[in-house]
């Protein structure tokens, strides 16, 4: 099934400057990318965001590290796209993600993982219109669609 899925590049991505490879990733899949935004979030989104883990001890170094610097917030289109991208990223622990996932590859520390992605379907829909206007997510036809899926 066609899925939308809320990701977003943490600040260490953007800091070490990594968006267009983990970019790449989605591309080569052959995911579409609908919508984009680079922004600082503030403490309010972060913590709305973030909700579901509010009385967690690693809370506050969450919210701390998600709002230091600017993200890129992104919603991805595909087939089980939920899934699948939760696949590509890995196990939230980099220590523990198989090499050859976003984390594997890319990261070392828990706290500093550089990806978010939905995990539910109930999520994808949250998390997208927390951080995007219906209007900023963009509608366009794939040329290589037929090729891609059968
Ligand atoms: P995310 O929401 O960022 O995509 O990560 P996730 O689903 O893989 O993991 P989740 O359980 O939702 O945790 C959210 C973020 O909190 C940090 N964390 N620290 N110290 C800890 O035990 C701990 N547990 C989670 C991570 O940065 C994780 O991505
Ligand atoms: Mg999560």
């Amino acid at each position: 099934m066609m899925e939308k899925s809320f990701v977003m590049m943490k600040p260490d991505t953007v800091q070490r400057r990594l968006m267009g490879k983990v970019l790449s990733r989605f591309e080569e899949k052959g995911l579409q990318i609908i919508a984009v935004k680079m922004m600082q979030i503030s403490e309010e989104l972060a913590k709305e965001h973030y909700g579901e883990h509010s009385e967690k001890p690693f809370f506050k170094d969450l919210v701390e590290y998600i709002t230091s610097s600017a993200v890129l917030a992104m919603v991805i289109q595909g087939d089980d796209s939920i899934s699948l991208i939760r696949k590509m990223v890995g196990a939230t622990n980099p220590k523990e993600a198989d090499l050859g996932t976003i984390r594997g590859d890319f990261a070392l520390d828990m706290g500093r993982n550089i990806i978010h992605a939905s995990d539910s379907p109930d999520s994808a829909k949250r998390e997208i219109s927390l951080f995007f206007k219906e209007s900023e997510i963009c509608d366009y036809d794939m040329p290589d669609q037929d090729i891609i899926y059968e």
